[in-house]
C-alpha cells in the first residue's frame, strides 16, 4: 500500500493537511497521528471494520483493547454508560493531557475497540494536532501506539515510518512527542461495586496527582511485578511482551558508583550501558543515554528512542541503570522492567 505522508505542525497554518488526514479517516482509513505521549495509529472509533485494520497493520492481538481519543468533553457521554463524579474530577484537572480513564462502555463502542470487555478506555490528548484532526473528523478516534506490536512505542515521525510505512493509509509527520511515554491508565469501572480507582499503567499523571484528585487509589501489582501465572490481566496489554528491543536488557538497581563498577566489570563484546547522562563519564563500555538522573521528565522523553538505538547500533546486551520510582520515574521504571523481561540485578 502507498502510505500518504502528511506534514502538520500547526493546525492553523496546515489546515489543508488536517482536512486530508480527516478525509482518509472518514473513508475508513488508518492514519498515524502525533499525540503528546507517543504517536497513535488512528481509525474511526465507531467503525468496527476500520478499527480492525489497525490490528492487522500493527500485528496486534485482537484481545487487546484500544484507547478512544476525544477532542472535547461533549464527545464522552456517547461513549460510556455513565460519568461518575470521580471521572469528572479527573477530567477537570488533567484533560486534555496524558491520562486515560476506563469506564463502563455504551453500546456505541464496537467490540473491535473494547476487545469484548464491558468497558472502554477514553483519553483527551493535549497535542493540538491530534485534537484538530479529531475535531475535523467529528467522531472519536480509536488509537493504540503507532508501533509494530512488541517494539518500543514511537516518539518521533521517523519511528512511525520505520515501523508502518507501506502498511497504513497515512502518516502525519509532526513534532517529537513531548512526554515520550504512553498515558497513565486508571480504571474507574469498578466504583459502583465499591472498588477504589485502580492504576493499571503509570504515566506522566503520577500516583500523587491521582490521589490529589481521588483520595486513596490501588496500584495494580502488575505495575511493578510480572503478572502472576493464572491471574487474569485487568488490562489485557499487561500480559504481552512490551517495549522490547532485540538486545537483552538487564535492569541494574544501585547508586552511580556501584552501577558504573558493575557495568565495567561486565564489559564484553556487544554490551553497552543504557544509562543517565551523569553516568557516562565513568564508563569503560559504550553508553546509550536516556536523559538525566536528576530530571525524570527527560528520562521519559528519551527512553523509547534509546531502546530503538540499542538495536540500530547492534548491541546484544544492555545494562540499564534503573531510575528512581518516584513521580514520573514510576512510569519510566515500569517500561524498563518490561524491556528487561523482569530481569533485575540489585546492587
Ligand atoms: O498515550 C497513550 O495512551 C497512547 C496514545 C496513542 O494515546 N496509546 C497507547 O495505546 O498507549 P496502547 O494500545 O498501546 O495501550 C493501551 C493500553 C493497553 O495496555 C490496553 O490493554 C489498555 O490500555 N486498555 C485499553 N482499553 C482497556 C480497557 N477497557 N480495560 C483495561 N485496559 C484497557
Ligand atoms: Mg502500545
Amino acid at each position: 500500500m502507498q502510505t500518504k505522508r502528511i506534514p502538520i505542525h500547526s493546525i492553523l497554518e496546515d489546515h489543508e493537511q488536517v482536512e486530508e488526514a480527516a478525509g482518509l479517516l472518514r473513508q475508513g482509513g488508518v492514519v498515524a497521528i502525533p499525540t503528546e505521549t507517543v504517536y497513535g495509529l488512528a481509525a474511526n472509533a465507531y467503525d468496527g471494520a476500520a478499527v480492525a485494520k489497525i490490528f492487522a497493520a500493527k500485528g496486534r492481538p485482537m484481545d487487546n483493547p484500544l484507547i478512544v481519543h476525544i477532542s472535547e468533553f461533549d464527545m464522552l457521554p456517547d461513549l460510556v454508560e455513565d460519568i461518575p463524579e470521580a471521572a469528572m474530577e479527573l477530567a477537570r484537572r488533567y484533560w486534555p493531557g496524558p491520562l486515560t480513564i476506563i469506564l463502563k462502555k455504551s453500546d456505541r463502542i464496537p467490540d473491535e475497540v473494547s476487545a469484548g470487555l464491558p468497558t472502554v478506555a477514553v483519553r483527551m490528548p493535549s497535542n493540538t494536532v491530534a485534537r484538530g484532526i479529531i475535531g475535523a473528523c467529528g467522531f472519536p478516534l480509536a488509537a493504540p501506539s503507532a508501533n509494530l506490536s512488541g517494539s518500543p512505542s514511537p516518539t518521533t515521525a521517523d519511528h512511525v515510518l520505520h515501523d508502518l510505512d507501506g502498511r497504513v493509509e497515512g502518516i502525519v509527520i509532526s513534532d517529537d512527542a513531548a512526554v515520550g511515554l504512553e498515558s497513565t491508565v486508571v480504571s474507574l469501572a469498578g466504583l459502583a461495586e465499591g472498588e477504589r480507582p485502580r492504576l493499571l499503567r503509570p504515566g506522566a499523571v503520577t500516583p500523587e496527582m491521582l490521589r490529589d484528585a481521588l483520595g486513596e487509589i490501588d496500584i495494580d501489582p502488575a505495575v511493578l511485578h510480572q503478572l502472576e501465572e493464572g491471574r487474569k490481566a485487568p488490562s489485557p496489554g499487561m500480559k504481552y511482551k512490551h517495549y522490547a528491543p532485540k538486545a537483552r536488557v538487564i535492569l541494574v538497581e544501585g547508586d552511580r558508583a556501584a552501577y558504573i563498577e558493575y557495568a565495567n566489570r561486565h564489559a564484553k563484546e556487544g554490551a553497552c550501558a543504557l544509562c543517565f547522562e551523569e553516568d557516562a563519564a565513568g564508563l569503560q563500555i559504550p553508553a546509550v543515554t536516556y536523559g538525566r538522573a536528576d530530571a525524570p521528565d527527560s528520562e521519559a522523553h528519551a527512553l523509547f528512542d534509546a531502546l530503538r538505538r540499542l538495536d540500530e547500533e547492534g548491541y546484544t546486551t544492555a545494562y540499564a541503570h534503573a531510575p528512581d520510582k518516584d513521580g514520573v520515574g514510576l512510569a519510566v521504571y515500569n517500561r524498563l522492567i518490561r524491556a528487561a523481561a523482569f530481569q533485575v540485578v540489585q546492587l
